[in-house]
């Protein structure tokens, strides 16, 4: 009896233990970034409302977010789920039409990633590209094999139909291709629609069901004529209207934020960004005084910044808005710290405490207004098919919904960059806000390098001050990603007039991105580097030289710390 109690004892310590370990190794999973769920089942709550829509089911290619934005130049709505979105889910949504995107595997491989064949049957117009285009013929009973002679890049193209998905265009185009394999067997019920020197079936389609795949991608402008292939999608074959405008986005998210947040009250911090404006002068429509913008001057901002936005916010657009200065405060804790991360954990910390303090003193909160965009939203497929989630932290408010416990109201999560620019046009913001580079955070503090002075802060406000005159002069402003000036640990010896100087070095750094993720620096003129320099040193106080930055990134990174 003792004997099997014993060992019912061991059994729940050795299962507790494996209970233990399996939580450990899905935190560790976890913090590695990849998505500990399974995907096979997913039913995504998205509901598309009453709006026309194409869903681009992400099979992991490079131009998934490109796709989605052809559809939406074309007024019409598109959202981007992952390639195993169930046909069910789809059917519930009811979109005008389905496109498969391209990906990096290659169908035949064991573990590579498939539709739900459920959605051939849901009577819905689809449209393959590349990958997507094999993925058809794999699920509908056709083959896809490698192609030892692959095709990258510009192709010439034959079209054998040029009625239908392929109507308005000549009989030849030059389109963009990149890819290892190809249909070899076209399955039943689909004709080949049109081929290239290599590829005899380059599209096919099955006109009664209204599928059609392309093994090029019509999506980028390598592909001339791509843009009418895609209108002929979503006008001819899907039936949408162009009826998704940045002023039916305003009429929608203004009524949908009415509807979650009737009577109470919501809070936003607001940056000056375009995004946190751009959310702000929308909630601000839809609830008025409910919403209170919180603006938190850090003491880390560039010189005039905290004037204009005040006067933009409260002055123009009469929002309820709380100017907090607490400078002193950070600066008080930035005192004597050198290391970069340390600075961003106190300054996200710090902000995290005074936002807090702040929103307290307005009752009845119950919900956080954050400018959070569609790329920091969407699920994305790895190239190895495996699904994984691209979730970047907003190192502002990071933490703030959970710690309050606030419900998140976030606008423009269906939104790519520059639709929130146009949308910044369309509610008639001042231009020094919709085209404001990107600014961190934790501010100039991470362009000091080392410790953090008023002194410090006073130089590189004023080199950033001229820097920025001077980009704006040539006109580069709107042009490049990012301008801007760093403050190094060093000083070096110069000459001034007679005497010698000892004074502090500057880099200039301007870069040109996508999204910030990759960039490159702007090979900016001789000339002018030299006004910028002499603009500099002549003007301010503290320093006597300026280095260029000709670094990319990957391997450097666009901030210095
Ligand atoms: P890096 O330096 O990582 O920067 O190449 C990529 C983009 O992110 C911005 N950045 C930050 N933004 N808090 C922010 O809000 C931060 O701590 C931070 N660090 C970098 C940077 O300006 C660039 O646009």
């Amino acid at each position: 009896m003792k004997k099997h109690k014993r060992r019912k004892s061991i059994k729940r310590k050795v299962s507790k233990r494996k209970v233990v370990r399996r939580k450990v190794r899905a935190k560790a999973i976890r913090r590695r970034g990849r998505v500990v769920i399974k995907l096979k089942k997913l039913t995504p709550k998205i509901s598309l409302g009453h709006r026309q829509a194409i869903v681009i089911l992400d099979f992991g290619s490079q131009y998934t977010q490109l796709i989605a934005r052809r559809v939406r130049e074309n007024k019409v709505f598109s959202t981007i789920l992952p390639y195993n979105t169930t046909a069910e889910a789809l059917k519930a949504m009811s979109p005008k039409g389905i496109i498969l995107s391209g990906g990096p595997a290659s169908v035949y491989e064991k573990k590579s990633p498939s539709p739900d064949k459920g959605i051939f049957k849901l009577g819905i117009p689809i449209l393959g590209i590349c990958y997507g285009m094999q993925a058809i013929a794999q699920s509908l009973g056709g083959s896809v094999k490698h192609n030892p002679n692959r095709e990258y890049g510009k192709t010439e193209m034959f079209l054998d139909d040029t009625r239908d998905l392929f109507s308005h265009l000549p009989g030849n185009i030059t389109c963009w291709m990149s890819h290892g394999d190809l249909v070899k067997k076209i399955p039943p019920g689909f004709v080949s629609i049109a081929h290239t020197l290599n590829t005899p079936i380059t599209a096919m389609s099955n006109v009664a069901k209204k599928i059609y795949g392309v093994q090029f991608h019509p999506e980028v402008t390598h592909t001339l004529k791509g843009s009418q292939i895609i209108i002929n999608f979503l006008f001819k074959i899907c039936g949408c209207s162009p009826r998704w405008t940045m002023q039916s986005f305003i009429k929608d998210a203004v009524e949908e934020i009415r509807k979650t947040v009737g009577r109470k009250r919501v809070v936003l911090g607001l940056s000056g960004g375009v995004d946190s404006s751009v959310c702000a002068i929308i909630v601000h429509k839809a609830i008025d005084r409910n919403l209170k913008c919180i603006f938190i001057d850090n003491g880390l901002l560039r010189k005039d910044e905290v004037g204009a936005i005040r006067k933009t916010f409260r002055g123009l657009f009469h929002l309820n808005l709380d100017y907090i200065d607490r400078g002193k405060r950070f600066m008080e804790r930035l005192k004597g710290i050198t290391d970069p991360e340390q600075k961003r954990k106190i300054i996200g910390e710090e902000f995290v405490k005074v936002f807090e303090e702040e929103a307290a003193k307005f009752k009845r909160v119950e919900f956080l207004a954050q400018g959070t965009l569609y790329p920091d939203v969407i699920e994305s497929v790895s190239a190895t098919g495996s699904p994984s989630a691209r979730i970047k932290s907003h190192h502002n408010v990071g933490g703030l919904p959970l710690h309050m416990k606030l419900k998140l109201i976030e606008p423009l999560r269906e939104l790519f960059k520059d639709e929130v620019r146009e949308l910044a046009r369309e509610l008639v913001l001042p231009e020094t806000i919709i085209y404001r580079q990107p600014f961190p955070g934790p501010g100039l503090s991470i362009r000091i390098i080392g410790e953090v002075t008023e002194e410090r802060l006073r130089i590189l406000r004023e080199v950033d001050k001229c820097l920025l005159e001077d980009i704006k002069v040539a006109n580069l402003y709107d042009k490049v990603w990012q301008s801007f000036a760093i403050l190094l640990p060093i000083k070096t010896v110069g000459v001034m007039g007679d005497s010698r100087t000892y004074e502090n070095v500057v880099a200039i750094r301007c870069v040109e991105s996508q999204d910030g993720m990759t960039a490159d620096w702007v090979r900016l003129p001789y000339e002018l580097l030299e006004k910028i320099a002499n603009h500099i040193i002549n003007e301010v106080k503290g320093v006597n030289r300026v280095v260029y930055d000709i670094s990319s990134k990957p391997p450097a990174t666009i901030e210095w710390e």
